[in-house]
């Protein structure tokens, strides 16, 4: 059944305190659920039933106010248990069961390498024991944990440890209490046998803190950067935003078996390993920066989505987007200064145009703040995690840092302990900033990315400057008609020959002009803005930083863009126009190879190509960002009608070009970028590094045979996992004969290692296909026999088969159909072990109808046979086929 926004009302009844009662076992674990429950004075359904969500559980009895109810006093449905007649104060005390081995969903408690983890947001607890199972049912709880000591020698939950005994008969017990009322999805249990590494911290207010992440044993050696991430976050929550650890202890777990990234649970953190661990053999560079960024993550929740929880699910922008903002501002602040920050940046907006822009473009498109969903698990989206972090960003860019700053704090004090909405938040930004933030909120409504199409005109006569900028927002499922956003603009106006910004005055302002930026605000869909005193005409440097997340259209010729590559003083722009420039390359040649016209690449993109690769003024790590060509997702969205191969062609046929006309220059690089000494992590190196390993890539796709040496070499003399991979990569994606050995002699060396052989998995899965090589579906599907691969383990799944569906296109996307049909198969299989991950595989296809016909036409046959056992589907699934469909 949908559940839509505007059903919402208050819970009948509240819970305050839970006792919650474990008898661990791997086949059935026992429950004692003892409730304090209150009907709700904020209900306007007097005297309704209680209605306790539970899913795959076994109800043993039921007990209310000391009293045990017969059956006939109850109802228990596969998703509720109903008593009704609580109408006082009640205590409730309920016995259930459950089986953790039989729980592949990984949702509720379940088995990863034979110890307990838990999972319960969204809605997991319910498979736990019988709850009140929403966000806005807050209660304090203490947890008694019996278990066999062989099995379980470690037992955790949220809060502090108050007791621990042995029970004589070979089990043991603790005893756990959190201080903080909490959600249910808040809550988290782990048993098994883990060690830790940890430490005392000194918090800024003088209290001490132990801080634990807790590892198999083999893990241990992984775990250092864990607890340094977990540091600099603590610092940076408490300097940034004035917010403090308020528990005497915070812990993390890693697991091999987890759906997502990571999860938030109060006090008691559970991470995916590949999330949680690094050490230089087993994480590149970039895992590094994700180990800390998802450290930060979860850790800020602590405050944004814990200590102010979320009224509905609906409100999941409010915990998510705003705290992706945070992790976002906490990775730029750990680089240091301004060029350096804008990396981070370039990396973000990126991942946002790769991800969330196709989202928003295709059949799943959603505001922020979805109106109904089937299953809430299908809306932990790009949209609601990345744009949702945009639109705070948005606002901090309008109101300015510190009046930001002030809108956030009072969004804290006023809803410390509660369950909020977005609205709450924008009411705290319109009071710090004394204005009507009305219109703002479109940004949470309003779903597709806006387009604004920038036209300007110079007047030679009298030295003015028109810039006008038209919005329009394409029409997404159940909203055909946009009204106009409220949008920041920063603009800057650029001196013509040095790229210096010149003053910037309105033709009716009479205050002397300042050069700089100047923040301009579209409110209405069309707007003029007319610069005078201007020497000459100037380049226009638009939507500074991303301000706003849209598509900008300017009418910029090649050249411009070149200019503003060479010269914008704005990082983030300067990157922008060399990826526009990229991107348009890349067209041409897609143009080129379906016309079978063929075409150079333009002289004087390569020679931009060289100059920014020879810019004194610019950081490795810059160079590496900016002459990255853009992924074949992102080319494939430019096209019309996307064809899989001309797109893969047209890339690879660039690539070799630039690596042919600027060979000396990267070997030089190469040489130039070297990264002596011992491994670190640090930004510096690590932007050597890719310079280096793109640089090495350009020169090996020349075909130049020094580079084929020199990835070689770099692959069996590496002693960091960064420089070690990028040497498999480049080398299994070309038709150099050594890579079969070097494949071979990677796994032997991997195949141990969980976060070594997904990456191994992923090489496979995404290699380029070369004449006379067995089909890449092919090979995916014998790595699928191999003891190295689980389709039970979400990370296995989205190492091969996720990765196959959408960052092999080429492949996957054979015009013979067999990537759909395999794809179905996959999709059909995965929705009987584990729904979430397979909701994420389903979402593969969903931009079907931007394809060829003849694909378009077979992915929707696969689309329609998946659906035709729809009784089979979970609704996790169901709902992302019956939207891809547009059923
Ligand atoms: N709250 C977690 C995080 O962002 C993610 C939980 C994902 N849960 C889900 N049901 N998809 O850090
Ligand atoms: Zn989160």
């Amino acid at each position: 059944t949908t559940i839509h926004r505007s059903d919402y009302r208050v819970p009948t009844h509240l819970i305050d305190t839970v006792k919650l009662e474990f008898d661990l076992d791997p086949e059935s674990t026992g429950v004692t659920n003892t409730m304090h429950v209150v009907p709700n004075p904020q209900s306007t359904e007097k005297g309704a039933p209680l209605v306790l969500n539970g899913e795959e559980l076994t109800l043993v009895s039921v007990t209310v106010n000391g009293r045990l109810l017969s059956e006939t006093e109850y109802d228990v449905s596969p998703t509720a248990l109903t008593i009704p007649n609580i109408v006082g104060e009640s205590t409730i005390s309920i016995v259930n069961r459950f089986s953790p081995v039989q729980n592949t969903a990984l949702s509720g408690i379940y088995v990863s390498g034979g110890n307990l983890m838990s999972q319960c947001e969204s809605e997991g607890f319910r498979r736990i024991t019988y709850f009140l199972d929403r966000p806005d049912v807050l209660a304090r709880y203490t947890v008694a944990i019996r278990a066999p000591k062989d099995l379980y020698p470690i037992l955790l939950s949220n809060g502090n440890r108050m007791e621990e005994k042995d029970l004589g008969d070979g089990r043991h017990y603790a005893l756990w209490v959190d201080p903080f009322p909490k959600p249910s999805y808040l809550f988290a249990l782990v048993a098994g046998k883990l060690v830790c590494r940890s430490e005392i911290f000194p918090l800024k207010d003088g209290r001490q803190a132990s801080l634990e992440i807790w590892v198999e044993p083999q893990d241990l050696e992984k775990t250092a950067h864990t607890l340094e991430s977990l540091k600099k976050s603590i610092r940076w929550d408490e300097e940034r935003w004035g917010l403090e650890l308020d528990l005497e202890g915070f812990r993390i777990v890693a697991t091999n078996d987890f759906n997502f990234g990571a999860m938030e649970n109060k006090g008691l953190n559970i991470f995916n390993a590949r999330c949680a661990l690094a050490n230089p053999k087993v994480a590149t560079d970039d895992d590094y920066l994700r180990v800390e960024s998802v450290v930060g993550h979860e850790y800020f929740h602590n405050w944004t989505g814990n200590r102010v929880t979320l009224r509905d699910w609906f409100q999941l922008a409010l915990k998510e987007g705003l705290t992706v903002f945070r992790d976002q501002e906490f990775s730029a602040d750990m680089l240091g200064e301004a060029s350096a920050r804008a990396v981070q940046r370039i990396k973000d907006v990126r991942f946002l145009r790769t991800n969330q822009f196709p989202e928003d473009a295709s059949p799943m498109a959603h505001p922020i703040r979805p109106e109904s969903y089937l299953d809430i698990n299908n809306f932990y989206t790009m949209t609601v995690y990345e744009k949702g972090a945009e639109v705070i960003r948005m606002l901090q860019t309008l109101l300015g840092r510190e009046t930001f700053r002030r809108g956030f704090d009072l969004y804290i004090a006023k809803n410390d302990g509660g369950a909020a909405t977005l609205e709450a938040f924008l009411e705290a930004m319109q009071e710090a900033a004394g204005r009507d933030l009305g219109q703002f909120a479109l940004w949470f409504s309003q779903a597709g990315t806006p387009r604004l199409k920038v036209e300007t005109r110079w007047d030679d006569v009298n030295h003015t400057f028109t810039l006008s900028a038209t919005q329009t927002t394409p029409a997404t499922p159940g909203q055909p008609i946009k009204r106009p956003f409220l949008i920041p603009f920063p603009v800057a106006l650029l001196d013509p020959t040095t790229g210096a910004e010149m003053p910037v005055q309105l033709i009716e302002e009479d205050e002397a002009p300042a050069p700089g930026t100047r923040m301009l605000e579209l409110r209405e869909t069309h707007h003029e803005w007319v610069f005078a005193g201007l020497p000459a005409c100037p380049v226009s440097s638009l939507n500074r930083g991303f301000a706003a997340p849209v598509i900008l259209e300017a009418d910029y010729d090649d050249a411009t863009l070149a200019f503003l590559a060479t010269r914008d003083g704005d990082p983030f722009n300067r990157w922008d126009a060399m990826n526009e420039l990229m991107l348009r390359t890349l067209h041409a040649q897609v143009r080129a190879k379906l016309t079978h016209e063929p075409k150079d690449v333009d002289p004087l993109f390569l020679n931009v190509v060289g100059e920014l690769l020879s810019a004194p003024d610019l950081s490795p790590a810059f160079k590496a960002v900016a002459l990255e060509l853009p992924s074949e997702r992102l080319v494939s969205e430019r096209e019309p009608l996307i064809d899989p191969q001309a797109v893969h062609y047209a890339r690879e046929y660039v690539r070799a070009a630039i690596g042919k006309r600027w060979i000396t220059k990267f070997l030089e690089t190469v040489d130039a970028n070297r990264t002596p000494g011992a491994y670190s992590p640090d930004p510096e190196s690590a932007g050597r590094r890719a310079l280096k390993n793109l640089a090495l890539g350009y020169a090996h796709a020349s075909g130049n045979p020094r580079a084929t040496i020199a990835l070689r070499d770099q692959f069996n003399t590496a002693d960091n996992l960064t420089d070690k991979l990028a040497a498999l990569q480049h080398m299994v994606n070309s038709q150099s004969p050594a890579k079969q050995d070097m494949a071979v002699e990677a796994l032997r060396e991997w195949y141990a290692e969980p976060l070594l052989i997904n990456k191994w998995l992923t090489i496979q899965a995404t290699a380029s296909l070369f004449p006379g090589e067995e089909p890449v579906l092919e090979r995916v599907r014998e790595l699928m026999q191999t003891n190295f691969f689980s389709i039970k383990n979400p990370n296995n799944v989205y190492a091969l088969l996720l990765a196959f569906f959408t960052q092999n296109a080429a492949e996957f996307h054979a015009v013979d159909g067999s990537g759909y049909r395999f794809w179905s198969e996959i999709v059909l299989e995965l929705n009987r072990i584990n729904p979430h991950v397979a909701a994420r595989v389903a979402r593969a296809l969903e931009n079907w109808r931007r394809y060829t016909p003849a694909l378009s036409r077979q992915m929707y046959d696969a689309l329609q046979f998946v659906y035709s056992r729809k009784d089979e589907l979970s609704p996790n699934v169901l709902e992302v086929i019956e939207k891809t469909l547009g059923n």
